[in-house]
C-alpha cells in the first residue's frame, strides 16, 4: 500500500481508543502545562521531522514508498515553533526522529536549536545510525545527551536484508563516532523478528556490554502496511528474557523514563537491558508523551488514529503562537486512554508507517 492512500483522515478513527466524551476544555490546567482527560501530565514530545529514511527496514516501510511533497512537511523553522509552544507549555523532554532524522537537511541547525530552548532539559535523538559517523560531534556540540540507535542484528548480510539496502559497517562507524564523541548514555532499539534475528539477543547483549551502553529489545508493532508477516514473526518480550536468562544474571531495575520500557540491570556493569512490550504489557496509565509528524499532525497516541493538523494552521498565523497553543492544548482532549495492539498482527488498523508518526 502506498503512502498517499494512508492519510489519518482516510482512515476510520474508532480504532484502539476511546472517542473523547468530556470537553476538550477539561484538558486545560490552571497552571499551563498539558493535562490530559485521565490526569496524565505530557511533558515528552516526539517530533519527526521527515517521513523519509535511507532504510527500508521490512516492519517500517513497505519497500516502494511514496514520501511526502516538500509542502507537504514542517519546515524546520516551524519544527522549531511547534517545539518552541510545547516546552512553553511545560514539555522537558524532546526526542527528534523520523524517518531518518539526519537525512534531513540541516537537521543539525534545528537541533542546535531545540539545544538552546531555555526550559528543555533533555534534547535526544533516534537514528538508524547512517549518517553518526558525520554528525556525531556536531550532535553532542548541540547539546543533544543522548542517541537511540536502532540495529537488529551485528551481520552484515542480515543488516542488508532486514534494511533492505543499509550498510552495517557505516553504522558501526557512526557508533564508534558516538561513543568517541563522549554521549554519556546510547542506546541500541533492536526489534525482536523471529525467524530473523532471534538467535542474535545474546550477542547484541554482548555487544553493549562490551561498549557499556544500553540496549532496548521492542517487540514488533502493527503499523502501517509494510507487506510483511509480522504475526509470523512476533517475538514477545517474555522469550526474549527467559533466552537472555540463561546467559546473564538479570536483575529488575526500577528505573523508567515514564515510557514503555522495563529495564534489567546486569550485575558489575553499567548497562541496561530494556524491554518494549506493546503487545504483553500496558504502558498507558503514565503514558507521558505526545507525537508531531513531518506533516505537523499532533497524534496524541501511537496506537490511535486520532489527529490534529497543526500546518494550516501555523501558516494561517505564522507570527501569532496564540490558535497554536490552543489548538495543542485541545489536543490533549483526544488523547485515548490507551491502545490495544492484540489481534492487529494479522490485520493493522492504525495504518500510518512508524516512519510516518515518529519512533
Ligand atoms: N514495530 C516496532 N518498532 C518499530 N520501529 C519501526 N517500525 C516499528 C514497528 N512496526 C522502530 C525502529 C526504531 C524505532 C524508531 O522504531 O527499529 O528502533
Ligand atoms: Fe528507516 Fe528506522 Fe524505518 Fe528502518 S525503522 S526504515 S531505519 S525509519
Amino acid at each position: 500500500m502506498r503512502n498517499e492512500s494512508l492519510t489519518p483522515e482516510a482512515v476510520s478513527d474508532s480504532l484502539i481508543g476511546c472517542t473523547p466524551t468530556v470537553s476538550p476544555a477539561t484538558a486545560r490546567h490552571a497552571d499551563g502545562t498539558l493535562v490530559d482527560r485521565y490526569g496524565r501530565h505530557v511533558t515528552y514530545l516526539r517530533l519527526s521531522i521527515t517521513d523519509r529514511c535511507d532504510f527500508r527496514c521490512g516492519y517500517c516501510m513497505a519497500e516502494e514508498m511514496t514520501f511526502l511533497p516538500r509542502a507537504q512537511v514542517l519546515t524546520l523553522e516551524e519544527c522549531l515553533r511547534i517545539a518552541r509552544v510545547f516546552v512553553d507549555l511545560g514539555v522537558t523532554k524532546v526526542r527528534v526522529t523520523g524517518g531518518e532524522p539526519l537525512v534531513r537537511q540541516n537537521a543539525v541547525w534545528l537541533l542546535e536549536q531545540l539545544g538552546r530552548l531555555p526550559g528543555l532539559d533533555e534534547l535526544v535523538i533516534t537514528t538508524n545510525g547512517s549518517q553518526l559517523d558525520r554528525f556525531a560531534p556536531a550532535l553532542r556540540a548541540a547539546g543533544l545527551r543522548r542517541i537511540n540507535l536502532s540495529l537488529d542484528t551485528l551481520r552484515a548480510d542480515r543488516f542488508r536484508e532486514i534494511t533492505r539496502v543499509g550498510d552495517l559497517g557505516k553504522v558501526l562507524r557512526g557508533l564508534d563516532a558516538a561513543q568517541a564523541a563522549g554521549f554519556q548514555r546510547l542506546k541500541i532499539n533492536t526489534v525482536m523478528m523471529r525467524g530473523s534475528n532471534d538467535d542474535e539477543l545474546i550477542d547484541l547483549v554482548e555487544f553493549v556490554l562490551d561498549r557499556g551502553i544500553d540496549i532496548a529489545f521492542i517487540e514488533e508493532m502493527p503499523l502501517g502496511d509494510t507487506g510483511h508477516a509480522r504475526q509470523a514473526s512476533y517475538f514477545s518480550s517474555e522469550e526474549a528474557l527467559a533466552g537472555l536468562r540463561k546467559r546473564f544474571v538479570l536483575l529488575p531495575s526500577a528505573e523508567s523514563t515514564g515510557g514503555p520500557a522495563r529495564y534489567w540491570r546486569i550485575p558489575g556493569s553499567s548497562t541496561r537491558v530494556g524491554f518494549i512490550s506493546p503487545h504483553s504489557h500496558n504502558f498507558c496509565d503514565t503514558c507521558n508523551r505526545v507525537r508531531i509528524t513531518a506533516r505537523g499532525e499532533l497524534y496524541p497516541c501511537l496506537g490511535n488514529n486520532q489527529s490534529i493538523q497543526l500546518l494550516p494552521l501555523l501558516r494561517a498565523h505564522p507570527t501569532d503562537d496564540v490558535p497554536l497553543r490552543l489548538a495543542i492544548v485541545d489536543g490533549m482532549g483526544i488523547k485515548a486512554r490507551g491502545h490495544d495492539f492484540s489481534g492487529q498482527m494479522a490485520a493493522p488498523q492504525v495504518l500510518r508507517f512508524m516512519s510516518m508518526t515518529g519512533g
